[in-house]
């Protein structure tokens, strides 16, 4: 009897310590700290799936930190620990371990969490803050997004990601890239986005006699009207240079002139996070964007920007939509930075 009660108490001492040492771990391979990418998947705890197209993967659980990328509805995507630190997922992405809104995925054999515009509680996965960047549908605050120096191929790119979330915007295009491109030029107009002038040649117009920026105006003005029917507005002046002789071309020819007030200086940075925040940190109701659509990584951007803009709450609106809403209309000659007042 004796022995048998021994062996019955060293198995439950076993089970005990197992279960002390075991439990609470951090399984073999947890996660990576952000910002380490170690290349190797660790273990994951789950499979995800997006619930919320465009959603975005930061380095750490925090909208301040390093944006790493975003994912498409329906994707799936390895999670490391679910809901740690409350609200957020550490999941594995390209490589590196990286956060996620819980409220932008749906965990594999669990209930769907609410929608981040819904904040009415669920169990078992509920973010722990009240998102902030949910529309208001009373005051839609509003965004003009320009791209200079196109079309490219970068143009198709961008004009996909409107489509797919619901925005225009105004392509200012130099004429004598027209050339064999007015296909993606019909499209621009087909699609409802507005066509400005960024000038034939992309001269310095303070520099040029009045003819020559009148030529240079009618030159863009007459193709776009043959090409697709629509009627140039506004003139982007290039390097923003535009003196007495310019304006007055442009009264004559029936056009307004369109500067910015946010320079992204994609056309430096190349970088898509530059780029990103250069927009998104700080943009405000009425601002007109500068950005190119000469260049790849800027349609990368867009594909972050643009979802993210419509998040917080922006509708994305052509210059005309824009300045047309101010309350003396669009002024022929006169200087625009931004649709404020
Ligand atoms: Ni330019």
């Amino acid at each position: 009897m004796s022995v048998r009660w021994k062996r019955i108490f060293v198995v439950v001492c076993c089970v005990i310590f197992t279960l002390l040492c075991g439990c609470g771990r951090e399984p073999e391979g947890s996660p990576t700290p952000a910002g380490e990418p170690t290349g190797t998947p660790p273990a994951a705890e789950a499979l995800g799936i997006c619930i919320s197209d465009g959603a975005h993967i930061y380095s750490e659980p925090a909208k301040e930190s390093a944006l790493l990328g975003a994912m498409r509805l329906n994707e799936e995507i390895q999670v490391l620990k679910k809901n740690e630190p409350s609200g957020w997922h550490c999941v594995w992405f390209h490589e590196q371990a990286g956060y996620i809104r819980a409220s932008a995925l749906q965990i594999k054999g669990e209930a769907t969490p609410s929608p981040s515009i819904t904040p009415t509680p669920t169990v078992p996965v509920q973010p722990s803050e009240t998102p902030q960047s949910a529309p208001t549908a009373a005051v839609k605050k509003r965004i003009a997004l320009t791209f200079d120096d196109g079309p490219s191929q970068s143009t198709l790119r961008i004009l996909e990601v409107l489509k797919q979330y619901g925005g225009k915007a105004t392509f200012c295009v130099v004429g004598s890239r027209l050339g064999s491109r007015t296909d993606i030029l019909k499209k621009v107009a087909e699609e409802g986005h507005e066509i400005a002038s960024h000038t034939w040649s992309h001269k310095d117009l303070n520099k040029l006699s009045e003819e020559e920026v009148l030529e240079e105006l009618k030159s863009v003005n007459q193709l776009v009207y043959e090409t697709t029917g629509k009627t140039v507005a506004f003139l982007r002046p290039p390097y923003g240079n535009a003196n007495e002789i310019v304006k007055q071309a442009a009264i004559r020819e029936n056009m307004a002139i369109v500067r910015w007030c946010v320079d992204t200086r994609d056309w430096k940075t190349k970088d898509p996070e530059a780029t990103y925040k250069a927009i998104v940190e700080e943009a405000k109701d009425g601002d007109i964007v500068l950005c190119h659509d000469l260049y790849s990584a800027t349609a990368n951007a867009m594909e972050l920007v643009i979802p993210k803009l419509i998040e917080d709450g922006f509708e994305l609106v052509t210059v005309s939509e824009l300045i047309g809403s101010l309350p003396n209309g669009i002024e022929a000659g006169k200087s625009y930075r931004s649709g404020r007042a």
